[in-house]
């Protein structure tokens, strides 16, 4: 009985339904820029942010870009990596998020910490645009498993090219 469930649990495994899955949530773009987050908690470094965005086509947002998008009304609960700092940027005071503050909340420089993303598709130049992501380059990633990308419009991508609209 024993030996049944070790190659059940090696035959699943083959099915590649071991693999590990990387989810990135990912919002609307405001002038460009947008949030990604990746597996649902802060987890990514530095590096490993700015990566995530090239493989997006886009680069780390800088704080100038983000503070554009803010204007046009861009706030997330989340912080995340820009060009030299560590940020959320915040438009409604809410307790839980950012200690209620307004503006662009900076925390100070961690460089151990890890976070979420802030991302800059500089050919964006509407105001705000909701379409979803269908691309992503794995080649910036490391080993990934499989990638799904949560767009914010409801929709999900799978990077193997499938995409179920509404599909959560
Ligand atoms: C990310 O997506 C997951 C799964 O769809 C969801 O549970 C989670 O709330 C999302 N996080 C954000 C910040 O949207
Ligand atoms: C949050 O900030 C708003 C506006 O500044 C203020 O009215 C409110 O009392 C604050 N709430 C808390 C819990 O500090
Ligand atoms: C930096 O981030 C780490 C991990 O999140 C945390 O334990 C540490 O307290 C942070 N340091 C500062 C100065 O915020
Ligand atoms: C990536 O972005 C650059 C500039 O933003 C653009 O010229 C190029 O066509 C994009 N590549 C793809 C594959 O979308
Ligand atoms: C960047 O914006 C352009 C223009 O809207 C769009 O065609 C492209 O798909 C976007 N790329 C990403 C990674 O969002």
């Amino acid at each position: 009985m024993a030996s049944f469930y070790v190659w059940a649990t090696f035959g699943l495994c083959l099915l590649k339904l071991c693999l590990t899955k990387t989810q990135f949530n990912v919002s609307c773009k405001y002038r460009g820029v947008f949030h990604v987050e990746k597996n649902g908690r802060y987890s990514l470094t530095r590096t490993e942010a700015a990566d995530l965005c090239r493989a997006l086509n886009s680069t780390l947002s800088t704080l100038e870009q983000l503070e554009k998008a803010h204007e046009l009304g861009f706030e997330t609960c989340r912080y995340g990596f820009v060009v030299g700092y560590i940020v959320i940027p915040r438009i409604n005071p809410y307790h839980l998020c950012a200690a209620n503050h307004t503006g662009i909340y900076k925390l100070s420089a961690n460089t151990t910490g890890r976070y979420d993303a802030y991302c800059y598709n500089a050919t964006e130049t509407r105001d705000k645009a909701c379409e979803p992501i269908e691309r992503i380059d794995t080649s910036f990633l490391s080993n990934q498993g499989e990638i799904v990308i949560d767009n914010e419009d409801g929709s999900r991508y799978n990077a193997d090219g499938t995409r179920h609209s509404g599909d959560k």
